[in-house]
């Protein structure tokens, strides 16, 4: 390893932490010009679920099968044995007339994973029927699930999981289910439902990060694309309303940009999410925006990941914009750091470009000017991030290698290992990578990311630390209640356990009051902190024209695994000039570039742990303004 890279690395499992934001180069943007309420709710959601559109077909269907009978005294024509009716009409109580109104409205319909998971099996069943060319490629949302052939009628029989789909494409319209009629469902009893053993393949989140239209859901979606999670047909429906709105290229964006905003304007603004896997590992693509008024958003997904895929475009002029003063991919390389991705694959895309044209010039251009501002950052370059030249739009470099006659030169290179792999492949690339930094046996920690109440509270969460067990104890934290985990999924697939690095929901034996978005789902003899003081070490990255002074008094969001919280600092403990090293006591203020030990108080407990003990927990970041002006770690705090 180089000595740069040893140097200011910041490995999250490291004991030492070298704080080395080069802040004179390091430039976050401008404020957003209409940013939005730090305090927004985790927005994330599942760009599988844009198989609504197939679904509706078949509400429809249903719907006209329960309207028929509708107008006439007769018993309604409705085919009893169709699973869509069957889980209706279970959801509905047993309630025949509202289980009809339910599927007159299939939106709400929509919100219950049970719904979406009878759909999923039906259109994947569909599909295989009326294609035979495609019938192994599972739909898109057939991919929400490893158990993509899974029949419908399985899914009928067993009240599905409850998982990400629920919060997922549907989230804008969350909280409409109320149209479904007032009275509380009658809980079902959840005896046809078995946990299996949990898939032994690793799995990896991997954020999609990048300047706007660097080519961010274009990948993704080519991924899901070429690994055969998304069909051949709804490529081509996508084609068509791309095609419709004059932007052909951004179909494949459309597989993960499933609201009607993102696709008009053709930016994303939620975190998209999918699921796709290879022979040796699962993963979790979360598709984050680029703009900068939805920062919140991006960090909410970093925040989950393991892995950063740093989207660059290549083509003229967009590399410069991206990474100049104001542009995202600095912020965005900065903060996926601080928020613990352990490795970074540099995308440098659009090689395909006519102003790019696989040109060995540009790609080097590109990389060279990055890699001395990611090792700013604290990346180890040569250890933790690799540099792979693709085009997201014609998938070239993403699964299979660019042909010799359009790039000659990335044969040698990659046999050369200048890129830091020897994989010629985004795919490949990603297969090869492990995570050596997870503890499965280590004290339970489950940052909650969201809740919702689907007969019973389901928390989505991901597990930091440990093993999750269902019907085990656990420890809410910060406040302490306990409860039981009644049950475990995986995606929609219910498991008996779920180790570190798994993305769950959680079904809990609480209120959805009890748990929300920032705590920790904790082992109850085992449980984290949680304090409302802490001792930080803060890096000041770059402070705003506003208050370019930090001092007692300044006040930020502070921004710790998926918790959002005001805080204000307290008292300045010390400071250390950058340039000379030298250690200030009480200090009365610190600049842009410093680094400084500061009493930090939060309005509300929030759990914690050192950074030392566990940096997932321990590691944050400061906002004001719509930027991020610091970055820190916990070294200390107040138990309370
Ligand atoms: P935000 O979500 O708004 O941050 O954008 P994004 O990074 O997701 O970009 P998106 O995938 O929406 O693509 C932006 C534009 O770049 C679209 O017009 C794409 O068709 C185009 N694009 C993406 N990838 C490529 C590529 O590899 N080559 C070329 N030529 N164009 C691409
Ligand atoms: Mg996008």
């Amino acid at each position: 390893m180089a000595d740069e890279d040893k140097k200011g690395a910041l490995n999250p499992n490291a004991k030492s932490f070298t704080f080395n934001p080069n802040a004179s180069t390091w430039a976050p943007p401008a404020a957003a010009a209409a940013p939005p309420a730090q305090s927004q709710p985790a927005a994330i959601r599942t760009a599988q679920a844009a198989a609504t559109d197939k679904v509706t077909d078949q509400l429809a269907a249903a719907k006209i099968a329960s309207q028929a009978g509708e107008g006439s005294d007769d018993e309604e024509p409705i085919d009893e044995t169709d699973p869509l009716w069957q889980v209706t009409l279970r959801i509905a109580g047993g309630d025949r007339a509202r289980a009809k109104r339910m599927l007159e409205n299939p939106d709400a319909l929509m919100a219950h994973p049970e719904i979406v998971a009878v759909i999923d099996a039906t259109a994947a069943a569909d599909d295989a029927a009326a294609d035979e060319d495609w019938e192994t490629a599972a739909s898109p949302a057939a991919a929400h699930s490893q158990e993509a052939e899974e029949t419908a009628a399985a899914a009928a029989a067993a009240p599905a999981a409850a998982a990400e789909g629920g919060a997922g494409g549907d989230k804008a319209d969350g909280g409409e289910e109320g149209d479904e009629g007032e009275d509380a469902e009658p809980e079902p009893a959840e005896t046809t439902e078995t946990a299996i053993e949990e898939d032994p393949r690793e799995h990896l989140n991997l954020v999609f990060i990048g300047h706007v239209d660097a080519g961010k859901s274009t990948l993704s979606g080519n991924i899901l694309y070429l690994t055969d999670f998304v069909d051949k047909r709804t490529i081509e429906r996508y084609e068509r309303e791309a095609k419709q709105r004059n932007r052909e290229s951004w179909f494949l964006a459309y597989i993960m940009d499933t609201n009607e905003e993102e696709r008009a304007k053709g930016k994303t603004v939620e975190v998209g999410r999918a699921h796709f896997h290879s022979d040796v590992k699962r993963f979790t693509i979360l598709d984050a925006p680029g703009h900068n008024a939805y920062v919140p958003n991006m960090i909410q997904g970093a925040a989950q990941a393991d892995v950063g895929i740093l989207v660059i475009s290549a083509r003229r002029g967009e590399f410069e914009t991206g990474f100049e003063k104001g542009g995202q991919t600095r912020e965005h390389a900065l903060l996926a750091k601080t928020l613990g991705v352990r490795y970074l694959i540099v995308v440098i895309n659009k090689m395909d470009d006519h102003t790019v044209n696989w040109s060995r010039e540009r790609f080097d251009e590109c990389t060279s000017k990055l890699k001395p501002f990611l090792r700013s950052c604290g990346y180890a370059v040569k250890k933790d991030v690799m540099f792979v030249p693709l085009s997201g739009l014609t998938g070239a470099n993403v699964k299979v290698r660019v042909e010799p006659a359009v790039c000659p030169w990335w044969d040698k290179l990659v046999a050369d290992g200048e890129n830091n792999t020897q994989q010629g492949t985004l795919l490949e690339v990603l297969d090869r990578l492990h995570m050596d930094n997870r503890d499965p046996a280590g004290p339970l920690r489950c940052p909650v990311l969201d809740r919702y109440t689907d007969r019973g509270t389901i928390a989505l969460s991901k597990v930091e630390q440990g093993t999750l067990r269902a019907g085990t104890k656990v420890m809410i934290m910060p406040t302490k209640q306990v409860t039981r985990v009644e049950a475990v999924y995986i995606n929609e697939t219910r498991v008996s356990s779920a180790k570190t690095g798994e993305n769950v929901s959680i079904k809990l034996a609480c209120t959805e009051a009890d748990v929300q978005k920032g705590f920790v789902v904790c082992d109850e003899a085992r449980p984290c902190h949680a304090s409302k003081t802490l001792l930080a070490q803060i890096a000041l990255v770059e402070l705003t024209e506003q208050r370019p002074i930090f001092s007692s008094g300044y006040e930020a969001i502070f921004h710790c695994h998926t918790a959002e919280e005001e805080c204000a600092v307290i008292d300045l403990v010390s400071a250390t000039d950058k340039k000379t090293g030298k250690v200030t006591r009480r200090p009365r203020f610190a600049k842009e570039g410093g680094v400084v030990t500061a009493k930090i108080r939060l309005a509300r407990s929030v759990p914690v742990e050192k950074y030392d003990d566990m940096p997932q927990l321990g590691r944050f970041t400061l906002r004001t303004e719509g930027k991020t002006i610091a970055i820190g770690k916990i070294l200390d705090f107040k138990n309370e």
